[in-house]
């Protein structure tokens, strides 16, 4: 990582922040400026063999340390966890505070931890777990283009990172990138639920399905063709996918991705409301 290491200190030691302080430190992130806190000692003790990052029990003890805080708790915990470091951290306001909690607006932060803040919201996805996500980011006006591009490298540890206008643009990225995996895996199953009704077992199907899942990703990504362009070229005229498609077509599969898509647009509007 080029950027100069600030002292960065997440909140919660959960599966999130294992994976992108892994992916930090792997990207050659100076451990010894990582600081994370969690109330139980189990994670912290992992990531301390594992990564050699500094850890504690007490929030305040490693954000007073930092430069740049990540609040990498559940949502449900956060006023809480602000509440408490808005009283135990001295000059909130000149630090870099950065949050991949779900659903919780930029506004209730500023009200949790001060109007002066300056905030960076990442929307992070599970495929981070395993250095493929798809992390969503988006930026108060107060922060400079050095701490967009400081966290952009961070993030760019678990995959690829995407910024987005505002936070409405974001409540669209997570319907679509954060609850995506979810709609892959279920068009995976159902696949290998067709394999295995036309006789496959059930490991074979799976293994068959999750490689031409793969497959189709990579040749995406590496192509320059349009995805509708991409799938035609696969798709021979009068040959047997053509055929397959046919039956997906007879379902409108761009009005079920749409349907897909509005419904949770809305559902992740709902639930800022509730934070
Ligand atoms: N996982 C995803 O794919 C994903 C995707 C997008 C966004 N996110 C967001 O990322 C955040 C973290 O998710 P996660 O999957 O990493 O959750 P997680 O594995 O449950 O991690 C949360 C961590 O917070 C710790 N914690 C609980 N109370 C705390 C406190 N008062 N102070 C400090 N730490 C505390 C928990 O510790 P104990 O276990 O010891 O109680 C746990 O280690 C959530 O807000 C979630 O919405 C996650």
């Amino acid at each position: 990582m080029s950027t100069h290491a600030r002292n960065i200190a997440f909140i919660g030691a959960g599966n999130m922040t294992q994976s992108i302080v892994g992916g930090m430190v792997a990207s050659g992130y100076p451990a010894s400026s990582v600081y994370v806190s969690n109330p139980s000692p189990g994670k912290l003790e992992k990531m301390a063999n594992e990564l050699q990052v500094n850890t504690s029990q007490d929030n305040a003890e490693v954000a007073n340390k930092a430069d740049v805080i990540v609040l990498a708790v559940k949502p449900q915990l956060m006023a809480d966890v602000c509440a408490a470091l808005r009283k135990d951290v001295a000059s909130l306001s000149e630090k870099l505070i950065v949050t991949i909690a779900a659903g919780i607006r930029i506004e209730k932060y500023r009200h949790y931890l001060g109007d002066d803040i300056r905030m960076i919201r990442v929307m992070p996805n599970t495929p981070s777990l395993v250095g493929k996500g798809m992390s969503g980011l988006v930026a108060d006006d107060r922060v400079s283009d050095v701490d967009k591009n400081y966290i952009t490298e961070a993030f760019d540890g678990v995959g690829a990172t995407l910024w987005v206008a505002d936070e409405d643009e974001l409540d669209i990225l997570g319907a679509v990138a954060g609850s995506g995996p979810a709609y892959f895996f279920e068009f995976m199953a159902s696949l290998q639920k067709a394999a295995v009704k036309l006789g496959f077992d059930s490991d074979k199907a799976r293994a068959m399905v999750q490689q031409t899942a793969l497959g189709a990703a990579e040749m995406a990504i590496a192509s320059e063709l349009e995805l509708e362009d991409l799938r035609k070229q696969v798709t021979s005229k009068g040959g047997s996918t053509a055929k397959g498609i046919e039956q997906y077509q007879a379902y409108d599969i761009d009005k079920i991705s749409a349907d897909a898509v509005e419904a949770a647009v809305k559902r992740n509007q709902e639930m800022a409301k509730l934070f």
